[in-house]
């Protein structure tokens, strides 16, 4: 979920808080909200569906001005999409009105208490438990009422409150990211910073338990016990512009345009002429001790993918070995760390409660901790004990791409670095850096088949099912390839690591179940030709992305696109623009929203 607030010096135009929920509208769609105050009455409106919806509702309204507003756009956890379930949810009073991120996870106690003391509730979510125990607790004083609601309160939230009789917003942080900020005309809170940059680049990220009022000309800081504290603000360099569509049709067609430039910003300063500098961590050292006896990389999604393909990197060139599982996993199998292992989570929002989750156990186990992440100042890496962030600039569209490509750069970097600290330097490690140096240009070509990789699309947009395959480097590109293909396109695709085909998933193979084959001409080449003739003689269709100048490929195959040749390590990074632009040219064919695929979320603060 996303909630934005504002608080005007003088007065607020509905539109600019709408302007700032839309920004915020990747963390979730399903519903959303608005409370505005005026001449101490609290006006709602509320709608299913995406934020075009609540405008509609709004009608002329948006154009006029109030004292303060809070907005929400929902990503349901409690209670299905209706309108009574969407945020702002408001006391019995009516005179109160909050919006809510997070879970509430003791929220049955709570209502039961608060209904036996005569409250009526309107919604079935936890957030609305919130509302009326603050009204409980309100004798006059929204800061002080708030302060003793959310001592109640055990589970996540970042929560904006108002008062209708006072002109302020009560926000405050457990678990769920908040930023806030002061403008010459506002002060304003967000999950983000992006509803933000347009008035201001100077924001204040808060902590838990850290609780913020924001006036109509300042903002105040305080900590749970309400005794004031200073808080220091962070400047941001992002743009607005940088986080608008750029004259493409979606953000996922622009960030996968960005890759050159995303991926050179996210090398700079950390590869030069084929040698790992990655200054940021200049006490990189400190985490690459002698002891060091193993790396255990945590993630979800893609991020997961990018993970595995560093595994493959590491398993190959160096002594230290690598363990990877999936954070929601990962949390809950007791894993084997401690204070001999470095911890690696990848995480593009910083913000993923799983992935958060499994820093905490592993940090409590004694294993030193580095995030990698493309949100500055997000929970994860404010956590870690080092981060590497991706700067890549802001990722709209829910399925990671520009992100996905940086975060396989900068692991094959951070590998390099443990290499060199743990073995010495090595000539193969620095023409791969090499190579990703020249993966901009690379990527410039490979962006160039999007006709050819349209008339893919049209060809195999008639079937339901896809099995990708891919062997050594090219199974984490599998897996990928399949995840970006069923998240956008709903078009059920697996992918599996091409050796385990005989045991199992080519039972499955006939003309109307197709092949995706990722087959580089790298040192697994041979076997891979193989699984493809197997998946030939059980009629299946077979696209294949290759090297160029393959000259056999064109009767091992129906289809192919070829990507520049590169070294071996590489072809994750070349191949994955081809996967991406697949998925979405597939996902318009089926005139489907690749920005927003249904029941998902770009950031996942709920487990
Ligand atoms: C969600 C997104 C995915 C992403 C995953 C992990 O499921 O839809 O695109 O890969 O979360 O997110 P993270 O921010 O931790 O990389």
């Amino acid at each position: 979920c996303g909630i934005v607030g504002l608080v005007g010096k003088k007065e607020v135009k509905i539109n600019d808080i709408i302007d700032g929920l839309k920004k915020l509208e990747y963390r979730g769609y399903d519903s959303a909200g608005i409370a505005f105050s005026q001449n101490s009455h609290i006006e709602l409106i509320k709608a299913t569906g995406k934020i075009s919806n609540l405008k509609e509702a709004l009608k002329e309204e948006i154009n006029t001005y109030v004292d303060i507003g809070i907005a929400h756009t929902r990503w349901a956890t409690h209670g299905g999409v209706t309108n009574l379930n969407a945020h702002p949810h408001t006391d019995c009073t009516g005179k109160i009105a909050l919006v809510h991120n997070g879970i509430i996870e003791n929220f049955q106690e709570l209502r039961k208490e608060l209904k036996e003391k005569g409250h009526t509730f309107k919604s079935e979510t936890d957030t609305e438990v919130i509302a009326h125990l603050i009204e409980e607790y309100y004798d006059g004083n929204l800061f002080q009422a708030v302060l003793r609601a959310i001592k109640r309160l055990d589970g996540a939230y970042a929560i904006g409150v108002m008062q209708t009789d006072e002109k302020k917003i009560v926000s405050v942080r457990k678990g769920s990211p908040l930023v806030v900020a002061y403008s010459e005309d506002f002060a304003l809170l967000a999950s983000d910073i992006t509803p933000i940059i347009k008035y201001t680049k100077d924001v204040y990220f808060m902590n838990d338990n850290e609780i913020a009022v924001l006036n109509p000309g300042n903002i105040e800081f305080f900590d749970i016990n309400g005794e004031k504290i200073e808080k220091k603000s962070t400047h941001i360099d992002w743009d607005e512009q940088a986080a608008e569509k750029g004259g493409y049709d979606h953000f996922m067609l622009k960030e996968m345009n960005e890759q050159p430039e995303a991926l050179k910003a996210a090398i700079t300063g950390r590869i030069k002429n084929g040698k790992s500098i990655l200054s940021e961590i200049n006490n990189l050292k400190e985490f690459i001790t002698e002891k060091l006896r193993k790396i255990f990389v945590v993630a979800c999604g893609t991020s997961y993918h990018a993970g595995l393909t560093f595994k493959y990197f590491m398993n190959r060139y160096s002594k230290i070995g690598v363990d990877i599982e999936v954070a929601s996993e990962f949390r809950y199998m007791n894993p084997h760390v401690d204070e001999n292992t470095l911890v690696l989570a990848i995480s593009q929002s910083g913000e993923t409660i799983d992935t958060l989750e499994g820093i905490r156990i592993a940090k409590e186990k004694g294993a030193k901790v580095i995030t990698i992440s493309n949100v500055f100042g997000s929970t994860i890496p404010r956590e870690s004990h080092g981060a590497i962030y991706m700067n890549t600039g802001p990722e709209i569209g829910v399925a990671a791409t520009k992100t996905y490509t940086a975060q396989i750069a900068i692991l094959y970097a951070l590998g390099a670095k443990i290499i060199e600290l743990t073995q010495g330097s090595n000539d193969e490690i620095r023409d791969i850096l090499k190579g990703i140096e020249e993966m901009p240009e690379v990527y410039k070509k490979v962006l160039k088949l999007n006709e050819r990789i349209k008339e893919l699309a049209r060809e195999y947009v008639k079937f339901q099912h896809m099995m990708y395959i891919g062997r050594g480097f090219g199974y984490p590109t599998a897996l990928e390839g399949a995840l970006k293909l069923k998240e956008i396109s709903y078009i059920h695709a697996a992918g599996y690591q091409a050796g385990e085909l005989k045991h199992g998933p080519i039972a499955l193979l006939d003309e109307q179940f197709p092949v995706f084959a990722i087959i580089p001409k790298d040192s697994l080449y041979e076997k891979m030709k193989s699984n493809l003739m197997e998946s030939k003689a059980r009629n299946a269709n077979i696209i294949a992305i290759t090297t160029e100048n393959n000259n056999e490929i064109s009767q091992l195959t129906d289809e192919y696109i070829c990507v520049p040749q590169v070294h071996e390590a590489l072809y994750p990074l070349a191949m994955a623009p081809v996967i991406q632009l697949f998925a979405y040219n597939v996902a318009i064919l089926r005139k489907l929203d690749p920005d927003k695929p249904r029941n998902l979320a770009k950031s996942v603060t709920v487990e």
